[in-house]
């Protein structure tokens, strides 16, 4: 039977690469996306919708098809989840048990292997609050593929570029 992976895409400009990484997966595992509402503001569900060939998940609270919450049955059925790209404020969330979004309560109630991607400005990354987000969900079995040094969308150069889908793809390949 194939994996299940979640793959969780938040607000940050690297969500186009997100794309690339699910079809690359859904070659080979079933993908089930769950977008923040700000990712929307990136890329459209549509794109994820057709390249996961599954409805993409985006709010906790429209869900008539089954009586258990779908970030419940999910956790029960999900192999891995990936967040690619996570934002600052996604890993703020995840690192303090936040769950005010339907990705966020899915991280909080799924225990099994976590890859999460970062990607964001340089200051962003090396802000301490961020740091010691990041070194709390290591602590916590969180696995981090990246981010890479570089050239980041914003202008900047520094570490906080998204890894490739390729390299990504790859992560998650060896964690299964
Ligand atoms: C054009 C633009 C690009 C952004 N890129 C990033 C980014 O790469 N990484 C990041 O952490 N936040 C980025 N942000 C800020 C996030 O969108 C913002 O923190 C948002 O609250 C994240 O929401 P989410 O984590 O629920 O998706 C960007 C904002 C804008 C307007």
């Amino acid at each position: 039977m194939s994996k299940l992976i979640v793959l969780g895409v938040t607000g940050g400009i690297a969500a186009y690469k997100a794309a690339d990484l699910c079809s690359k997966l859904a070659k080979q595992y079933d993908v089930q996306v769950i977008m923040t509402e700000n990712a929307c503001r990136f890329v459209t569900p549509l794109t994820f919708r057709t390249l996961s060939r599954r409805p993409v998940i985006s709010t906790l609270w429209e869900d008539e098809t089954q009586w258990r919450p779908r970030h419940v049955a999910l956790a029960n059925e999900a192999d891995l989840l990936v967040v690619a790209p996570a934002t600052a404020n996604f890993l703020a969330k995840a690192a303090h048990g936040i769950a005010d979004d339907a990705l966020s309560t899915f991280a909080a109630a799924f225990n099994g292997t976590k890859l999460f991607a970062p990607a964001m400005n340089p200051e962003m990354w090396a802000n301490a609050a961020c740091r010691e987000n990041v070194e709390t969900l290591r602590r916590r079995g969180v696995n981090f593929a990246g981010p890479a040094a570089g050239h980041v969308a914003c202008g900047a150069d520094g570490t906080g570029r998204m890894l490739e889908a390729g390299e990504i793809a790859d992560c998650i390949r060896k964690l299964l």
